[in-house]
């Protein structure tokens, strides 16, 4: 019989962290009404944080934001606004001021993605990833910097590691991430003699988000693929949130301007998800394994 790799399990933050390190602390994360992001939001609250979500999807945003206040006893306010329009994060931004007072950790995670490759997407298509990703991005540090300097606070953005090596179906998000990583970098030096700090969490394949939902070749190919990670399963949503609270904790003080892929040694094994050369030179032969886009 072939012997079974050990495989650690994903914990809750609260049995590593102290329960009242956020105390006090306010939040204001983009994409939190959804995925990764609202891991992400709910470790924090559960630390004692209160938070503002921001999203597009109005229901779903004032349902997560209920969610998050009933499993943490924490305040959360859900605040619709598109984060590639800079007037609607200024407004955002103020509501969460009004509610709250200050503002303590930004999260920057609000993303697009879909599987397609140079020569299928369209000028449109890699230009709205761009506006979400990158320029949302921008505009969230914009709206909230001058907050994030009088509480000498921290920025937290999500990327990812598709852009480390030319991952194919997927330059849209690989420029805009590359853009993302380099924007923390320039914060983090600009801001540092602020007593601001800024890093990026790059994520791995985390199972059951839309993000990987998104990605994977549907079938049989997902088993085939992620289990043989180096930590011998895919990534948890609070394997993320669990950097989100050591990166917003003091313990990270020394800690700025970085890129940590949470990825389970993804980025020194990982192949194509999609089955190659045939995805390049036949994108037909995958239509069946790529979910459409919305
Ligand atoms: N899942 C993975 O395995 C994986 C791997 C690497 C990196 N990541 C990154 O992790 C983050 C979360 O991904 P996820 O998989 O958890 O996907 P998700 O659930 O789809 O999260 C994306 C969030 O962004 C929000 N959003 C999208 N466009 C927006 C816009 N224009 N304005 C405001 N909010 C917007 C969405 O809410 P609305 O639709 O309501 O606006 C949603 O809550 C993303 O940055 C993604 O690139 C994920």
């Amino acid at each position: 019989m072939a012997p079974t790799p050990y495989v650690h399990p994903a914990v809750d933050s609260t049995a590593v962290f102290k329960s009242d390190l956020f105390k006090g602390k306010v939040l204001f994360c983009t994409g939190g009404g959804s995925g990764i992001c609202k891991a992400m939001t709910e470790a924090v609250m559960r630390h004692g944080a209160s938070a503002t979500i921001v999203g597009r999807n109005v229901d779903r945003l004032t349902q997560s934001a209920q969610e998050l206040s009933k499993a943490t006893g924490q305040e959360c306010l859900a605040v619709q606004a598109d984060v590639r329009h800079f007037n609607q994060l200024r407004d955002a931004v103020a509501r969460a001021i009004e509610r709250f007072g200050t503002i303590d950790f930004v999260i920057c995670g609000a993303a697009g993605n879909f599987l397609a490759p140079i020569n299928g997407l369209s000028v449109n298509g890699f230009k709205t990833v761009i506006e979400i990703d990158t320029i949302g991005t921008y505009n969230t540090i914009k709206a909230t910097l001058q907050h994030i300097r009088a509480s000498k606070g921290s920025y937290i953005h999500v990327s990812a590691t598709l852009h480390y090596r030319g991952t194919p179906y997927q330059v849209h998000v690989s420029a805009a991430k590359a853009a993302v990583d380099a924007t923390s970098a320039v914060l983090a030096v600009e801001e540092g003699p602020h007593g601001i700090r800024s890093n990026v969490i790059a994520p791995g394949p985390i199972g059951g988000t839309e993000g990987m939902d998104r990605l994977s070749p549907k079938g049989d190919a997902q088993q085939v693929v992620y289990p043989r990670l180096p930590a011998g399963r895919l990534g948890d949503v609070k394997d993320i949130a669990n950097m989100t609270v050591f990166l917003f904790s003091d313990a990270a003080n020394f800690v700025t301007g970085q890129v940590i892929a949470v990825d389970g040694g993804h980025e020194h094994l990982r192949g194509p998800s999609l089955p190659y050369p045939e995805s390049v030179l036949d994108p037909n032969a995958v239509k069946h394994m790529i979910k459409p886009r919305l």
